[in-house]
């Protein structure tokens, strides 16, 4: 069985900087498989550097940042892999590559992890982080999902940033709703 974790991965870039990407992770036992849309960064780097940081990370500005031009997070270096890993992640694990799973469309990268290290405490969940990363998905699947889904799916998430936000959520909420009037409005 796989589930799949909603997590910021880190790269290499061809000249030594960090690529912040949200990702889904599938977890497969103790792998874990990478599987970004050609084209993108985050292939381009996992081939070339054959390994990459996974983190988890509660604070949802940087899930919304990606998909809204705002990237330049805070990273440190890694323990193990020559890379980085972001800076307020809460945990992040090291990967390498074993194998790549070719695919015309969205290869795979099944990983194996060689470092994990745990940074600061969980501090529970609440609506609007829920809300703010399922927004990030929508807006990154625009171009595939009818213009009425996106409005009544907003809708509803709404609800929940109204009434469980902090700062941070609400930060990142305005970034979203921001870039979706200006898709929205041509
Ligand atoms: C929560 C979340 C999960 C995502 N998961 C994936 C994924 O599994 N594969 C993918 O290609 N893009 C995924 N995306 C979209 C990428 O983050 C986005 O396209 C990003 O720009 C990757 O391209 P890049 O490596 O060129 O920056 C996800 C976005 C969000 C907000």
């Amino acid at each position: 069985m796989s589930f799949i974790l909603e997590t910021i991965v880190t790269t290499r870039g061809p000249d030594g900087s960090a690529h912040v990407a949200p990702l889904g992770v599938h977890v497969r036992g103790d792998s874990f498989v990478l599987a970004p849309f050609r084209p993108s960064r985050t292939l381009d780097n996992l081939l070339r550097e054959r390994s990459a940081s996974i983190n988890f990370c509660d604070d949802v500005r940087v899930f919304a940042g990606a998909l809204t031009g705002r990237r330049d997070w805070p990273t440190v270096a890694c323990s193990v892999i020559s890379g980085h890993r972001l800076q307020n992640a809460l945990a992040h694990k090291e990967v390498v590559v074993d194998t790549v799973e070719e695919d015309g469309l969205r290869p795979r990268f099944v990983c194996t992890t060689v470092h994990s290290a745990t940074h600061q405490p969980f501090q529970g969940f609440n609506r609007a982080q829920s809300a703010v990363i399922e927004a990030s998905i929508l807006l990154s699947r625009l171009h595939l999902l009818p213009p009425e889904k996106v409005q009544a799916e907003l809708t509803y998430l709404q609800i929940g940033v109204d009434k469980t936000a902090g700062p941070r959520e609400l930060e990142a909420w305005g970034w979203l709703m921001e870039k979706f009037n200006e898709k929205r409005n041509g």
